[in-house]
């Protein structure tokens, strides 16, 4: 038991010795190999424990197990010891330890705040969140969606033409819904937030290029009615402005749906009492919507007859302006800070 007990005293001291004298951390390396690795001198006299009378295994294994312990730490401080000191030693015209400058932080455009917003709420209600190409060709913007070449509505559209091959800056987000439908069945429910372009004078309220988020969702016959897309798009209202918000609907039209509707939302400034935001009605128009036009399903192949759904698309922008208050959309885009620092 002596014997055991002195050994351990000497291993620690020259251990210690041996650790406090590595130059690098190759040198600290081999040092725990040679006392704890695994054929390492510690290791070894803790395995002969086992051969011991139980009463003196207990009181020498503590000792040997707090040396370890000690032996673990102090190579560890070595370590860090070491590493400081070698960065010292590379890199002369660098001093680690002055205290670095502040980086200025930036923050989140208002559109990508509301975006990030709209996906978080339509994901809660099993909604996923698509993309699709800016650059689009005549089928997908217009034929697809049942808007057929000389047809009037494509004036509502006006858009800029790309020379080659019939392409176009897309005017709606409308598109990804043909093309999320020719890849995946229904059941399905998808938003698609997105860029899109339009052939516009600009003015406070429109844009050469703004956002628009299209949903959809379709499902067998009878599942999916104008009833669901209501209360989808009124929780979709209460959760985004963070109050209870009366919606309506306007019959409309639009090619891609039958019937179609504009969805109103009580004007948040002034909360219906009518302002200068709502042009005094105390309504603002906010939504495109309806039922997914037969036409639509029979282009991506799906058989009218045994799916239904609705759709819709909404302006980013007009959204970011109600809940913001901002007086011109024009602002988004200006990349004035003393707007964008507000946010
Ligand atoms: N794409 C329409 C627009 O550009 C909006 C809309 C989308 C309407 C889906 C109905 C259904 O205004």
């Amino acid at each position: 038991m002596i014997k055991i007990h002195m050994e351990l005293k000497k291993l620690e001291i020259t251990a210690r010795k041996d650790i406090k004298s590595a130059k690098n951390l190759k040198d600290l390396d081999d040092i725990f190999k040679k006392y704890l690795g695994k054929k390492g001198e510690l290791t070894l006299i803790l395995r002969s424990l086992k051969n011991l009378p139980i009463k003196e295994r207990k009181t020498q294994g503590k000792i040997a197990n707090q040396i370890k312990k000690d032996l673990e730490l102090i190579i560890q401080e070595q370590k860090h010891k070491l590493q400081a000191s070698s960065f010292k030693i590379q890199d002369t015209g660098f001093d680690i330890t002055v205290p670095g400058k502040k980086q200025d932080l930036g923050h989140l455009h208002p559109l990508t705040l509301v975006r990030r917003k709209v996906e978080e709420i339509f994901q809660s209600m099993g909604f996923s969140v698509v993309e699709g190409p800016e650059v689009e060709s005549e089928w997908y913007n217009f034929d697809a969606l049942n808007i057929p070449k000389e047809h009037p509505a494509r004036d509502l559209w006006d858009t800029f033409y790309l020379k080659q091959k019939k392409l176009l800056l897309r005017t709606h987000t409308s598109p990804v819904q043909i093309r999320y439908m020719e890849k995946n069945q229904p059941p399905l429910r998808i938003i698609v937030p997105g860029r899109v372009f339009r052939h516009e004078a600009t003015d406070a309220g429109h844009e050469v290029n703004f956002y628009h988020i299209e949903g959809l969702m379709i499902d067998k016959k009878g599942k999916v009615s104008v009833a669901n897309f209501k209360a989808i798009i009124g929780e979709f209202f209460k959760r985004f402005f963070e109050k209870e918000i009366k919606i309506r609907l306007r019959p409309s039209y639009f090619p891609f749906t039958e019937p179609s509707f504009e969805i109103d939302i009580n004007c948040v400034n002034c909360l219906g009492k009518g302002c200068s935001v709502c042009a005094q009605t105390g309504w603002v128009e906010t939504l495109g919507a309806g039922m997914v036009h037969p036409n639509v399903l029979k282009a991506v192949g799906l058989n009218p007859k045994f799916w239904q759904g609705f759709a819709f698309g909404v302006g980013m922008d007009r959204l970011a302006i109600m809940k913001y208050k901002i007086q011109d959309i024009r602002l988004f885009y200006g990349g004035d800070l003393r707007f964008l620092q507000q946010f």
